[in-house]
């Protein structure tokens, strides 16, 4: 593997063999770092585009951890001010000795367009609505170590699905691996019905069905922010309606799990007191976004 770009475009035998490093890594991490320290002359770039607290952080953590040297592009004092295209930068950092490149952007279809043309490992860190394929691993990685397993689990997503990139790359990765998914929310921001008909392990649902058949409720952001107009709805209404409310949360399955890949908009998509309620795994997500990261990273680049 030369980029990481989305996980549809990767064997169900590769996405394991990420996940199973990523495992090795968050049970015996102490051994895995004192190994890494001849890395030392590697450098990797975080180009974030777009607003990030957790990929952002867990990739450094994970880059530190490997030993690898860290740089952070600073989008807003960049030459991409000046107008340099994306694939310019790439090439700026590829000259200077940058071997990965972890990038964030608002728009599809950006690492296809250069991926050919570079020398250097990129990663997708989250491009427009298309994927965020290191946010599944880690959502992955936490679902097997819950279950032993992914193969026969169902996994109820739930919120704004359209407008997603977890959701696709957790919809890419859950099928080749065997899990039903059961989409739900509200209408304007589901996929299109021709979308969900090209994957056959994608069924839809009503917001109840989905809670109590799951094995993982996977409740996603909601931008309110963009949507407040459009779906004429309150933060309120939107919990009672579509999200996972305390009264919901009772019909779930004794050994369900509620996921969330954050940021939690408290008391829209879920109920504030069930961010650390027993049920939930959403900091258990963040610690395993570093060791899926390192393993990501030790595959491209070392
Ligand atoms: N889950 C996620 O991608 O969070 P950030 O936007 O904070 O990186």
């Amino acid at each position: 593997m030369k980029h990481l770009i989305g996980l549809r475009d990767l064997s169900s035998a590769e996405i394991l063999e990420i996940m199973t490093r990523a495992d090795d890594i968050s049970q015996n991490g102490s051994r895995h770092f004192q190994q890494s320290y001849h890395q030392h002359q590697t450098f990797v770039a975080n180009l974030f585009f777009e607003n990030s607290t957790r990929t952002r952080f867990s990739f450094e953590v994970a880059q530190k951890r490997l030993g690898l040297q860290v740089l952070n592009f600073q989008a807003d004092v960049s030459s991409s001010q000046k107008g340099e295209s994306l694939y310019d930068t790439l090439k700026t950092l590829e000259a200077i000795g940058v071997k990965g490149v972890v990038i964030r952007h608002e728009q599809n279809g950006v690492l296809t367009d250069v991926k050919n043309r570079l020398q250097l490992n990129l990663i997708n860190a989250g491009t427009g609505d298309e994927e965020h394929p290191t946010q599944a691993l880690l959502d992955l990685l936490t679902m097997k170590q819950e279950f032993g397993k992914i193969e026969q689990l169902k996994v109820a997503i739930i919120g704004d699905l359209r407008h997603s990139r977890v959701f696709h790359s957790n919809l890419y990765a859950l099928g080749k691996l065997g899990a039903t998914v059961l989409i739900a929310g509200p209408q304007s921001l589901m996929p299109k019905q021709e979308f969900i008909a090209k994957h056959p392990h994608c069924h839809v649902c009503t917001v109840d069905e989905a809670i109590v058949q799951a094995d993982v409720v996977m409740m996603l952001r909601i931008q309110l922010e963009r949507h407040r107009d459009a779906l004429n709805i309150t933060a309120e209404e939107y919990l009672q309606t579509y999200g996972l409310s305390l009264e919901r949360a009772k019909g779930m399955q004794q050994h369900a799990i509620i996921m969330h890949p954050a940021p939690v908009n408290r008391n829209v998509e879920i109920a504030s007191e069930l961010v650390e309620a027993r049920q939930s795994r959403i900091f258990k997500q963040m610690r395993n976004g570093v060791a899926v990261r390192m393993a990501v990273l030790e595959q491209l680049l070392l």
